[in-house]
């Protein structure tokens, strides 16, 4: 009402244009805000569950319009019929006051359970199918455990099993098969986080010490946006994942390159010597980490980013592996087939490369915001473990070069 008040030099249909363009303004043209078709969109939906889901909203939506409607128009008409239409109506006396009329008593009654009944029972019935996989769906199911920690996401797949090692594991991006229902363990390590994403299901907690569970499944492949949706702490605001459905073919592929151990870049003497990037340093605390590649085209983009640099530099990438020793990361991060060492309290670092983001989907995966995780990790997610345990308590330095072969190294790892 205040801001209303501030535009009293226009008239109603002046002020109600304004704010119709400020609206506009702030909304820009976005043509995804209008189709309501955001990253996070529960109303574009891409599965079974959300869609579920939006038909409730809708039903609730309907019935609600129907009682917005019937109760305007009664208060319109009154309002209009026996308002004052001269000076005297005003100070005439009020008419005849009624005082009660059970007909209609009853009736608004009967209207009221009927709207709770008319949502109730496709509520019950969401509730019921949301709730797990369906029966005759449950031998097509694919399970995969997801354990919430501050602040990131760990995808473990209990069907691929690598030899004398454990379930393939990997982070912050689940992979899944497209078409199929996904059975989602949900765990956590330290407090409660919650598992959304938001075109494929509504959000359920993680909790420490209790096992939960979630079913969803994507219509057909695609790329989508998921977000820790219980508060968890300082970086919770930024813990964030990806969902990546692919078809069944290419799921397998995926599969195939996760279970091989990290790949090492030979030297074919053709490659361009040893040549040290320099990255920007001057990063602000909330400067955006994305350039906007996975906006238009995700899965196109995601699919791409499996591939290798054309041009890699060996020399560089070995010197990278050996800082990343050198500066005790191994002793947190676990990399496959490179170096002994990490735990899954931190994320496996085996393909990193091959993920489209980084802290916990919050930086797109280049080498430039790749360098400015590895140097400002505290700046970009505010208390996290790698600052505090590893930075602070061993003192970890990186110079300029020592940043360039990290990200070389850290890049490679396709
Ligand atoms: Cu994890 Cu909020």
């Amino acid at each position: 009402m205040r801001l209303y008040s501030l535009l009293p030099h226009f008239t109603r249909w002046g002020r109600a244009a304004v704010l119709a363009g400020a609206t506009l303004l702030l909304t820009g043209c976005d043509l995804n805000f209008w189709r309501m078709d955001g990253h996070q969109s529960t109303i574009v939906v891409n599965g079974p569950v959300a869609r579920s889901q939006l038909d409730v909203f809708y039903t609730t939506v309907a019935v609600t319009m129907v009682i917005f409607v019937i109760v305007g128009s009664v208060l319109a008409y009154a309002t209009l019929k026996f308002r004052a239409k001269s000076s005297e109506d005003e100070h005439a006396e009020p008419p005849e006051q009624g005082h009660g009329n059970p007909l209609i008593e009853l009736s608004l009654i009967g209207a009221s359970v009927m709207a709770l009944v008319i949502i109730a029972i496709p509520t019950l019935k969401a509730i019921w199918f949301t709730y797990d996989v369906p029966a005759e769906e449950k031998a097509n199911a694919y399970e995969v455990n997801a354990t919430g920690l501050q602040w990131w996401f760990r995808f473990d797949y209990p069907n691929e099993q690598i030899n004398g090692v454990g379930p393939l594991t990997t982070s912050n991006e689940l992979v899944i098969p497209a078409g199929r229902p996904i059975r989602i363990n949900l765990r956590s390590n330290d407090v409660i986080h919650s598992f959304w994403v938001p075109k494929l299901a509504g959000k359920v907690d993680m909790i420490p010490n209790r096992g939960n569970f979630i079913w969803l499944q994507a219509d057909e492949p695609g790329y989508f946006w998921g977000q820790c949706a219980e508060y968890c702490g300082e970086s919770h605001a930024v813990m964030r994942f990806r969902v990546i459905a692919l078809g069944p073919r290419e799921f397998n592929e995926w599969v195939g390159r996760q279970m091989e151990p990290a790949r090492t870049v030979k030297d074919t003497g053709d490659q361009p010597k040893a040549q040290f990037a320099s990255y920007r340093t001057d990063w602000k605390r909330n400067e955006k980490g994305y350039s906007g590649k996975f906006d238009l085209n995700p899965l196109d983009a995601w699919r791409a980013h499996q591939e290798p640099e054309k041009h890699e530099n060996a020399a560089l990438i070995a010197k990278g592996k050996e800082l990343f020793q050198a500066k005790t990361c191994f002793s947190c991060h676990v990399i496959r087939g490179h170096m002994v060492g990490g735990s899954s309290a931190y994320p496996d670092l085996t393909h990193v490369g091959a993920r489209t983001t980084i802290a916990a989907g919050l930086l797109e995966n280049n080498p430039e915001q790749l360098a400015r995780w590895i140097t400002h990790p505290n700046e970009v997610k505010p208390g996290n473990k790698m600052y505090v345990n590893g930075y602070l308590a061993n003192n970890i330095q990186l110079t300029p070069d020592d940043v360039s072969a990290l990200v070389a190294y850290l890049s490679s790892l396709k």
